[in-house]
């Protein structure tokens, strides 16, 4: 009996030990934090947004309408400018919702230049873009960014109301997997 209970007594213990290393090593985590611009380009020539299912109920004071659906392969640049040094590209989707002007993206962030070079971090979420500072969630990546968790911030940098050509601001944290 005495040596069945130290032996419970010890599970307890290495199952405590094991919990808290766990604890531990998640908030010894830190994010990578990478800053950069997506330039969005809606007018044509040279479009990098464009719409492909046009809904039918026009949001006033927007180039857009409710149920609109664009692709988008946007350039990501190290500054504000187009001509400000390429980091990437953010392929994927929008989609155009009615109740508070915002879209629900679904893209990657696809790295292209620099250390990140060949790896990508997936990104899902609502952009209320009449906010200051809207967050997306990071769903995952590939390459370094194998598994990542974390999140994107996103404000605008400046906008055209009338052709909806953007730039945006971006701040991407995110968690590498770690082992
Ligand atoms: C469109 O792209 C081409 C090729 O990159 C470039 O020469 C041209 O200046 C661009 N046009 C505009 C209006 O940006
Ligand atoms: C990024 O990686 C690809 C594939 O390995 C390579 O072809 C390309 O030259 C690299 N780009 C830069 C800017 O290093």
């Amino acid at each position: 009996m005495a040596s069945l209970n130290a032996k419970s007594n010890l599970l307890l213990l290495s199952l405590l030990f094991l919990s808290l290393t766990t604890l531990l090593t998640s908030a010894d985590k830190k994010p990578v934090h990478l800053h950069f611009y997506m330039q969005e380009k809606v007018t044509d020539p040279n479009a990098t947004a464009i719409v492909v299912a046009k809904g039918p109920i026009p949001l006033p004071g927007t180039p857009y309408r409710f149920g609109d659906i664009a692709v988008v392969d946007n350039a990501l640049t190290k500054g504000p400018y187009l001509d400000s040094g390429l980091v990437g590209q953010a392929q994927g989707l929008f989609t155009v919702m009615k109740s508070d002007l915002s879209v629900i993206w679904t893209f990657n962030i696809v790295f292209t230049y620099g250390e990140n070079n060949g790896s990508t971090v997936a990104i899902l979420g609502r952009d209320a873009i009449t906010q200051p500072s809207r967050e997306l969630t990071v769903v995952g990546g590939s390459g370094i960014f194998h598994m990542a968790q974390g999140y994107l911030l996103i404000k605008t940098y400046s906008v055209n109301i009338a052709s909806g050509d953007a730039v945006l601001e971006l701040d991407l944290y995110v968690y590498p997997f770690k082992k």
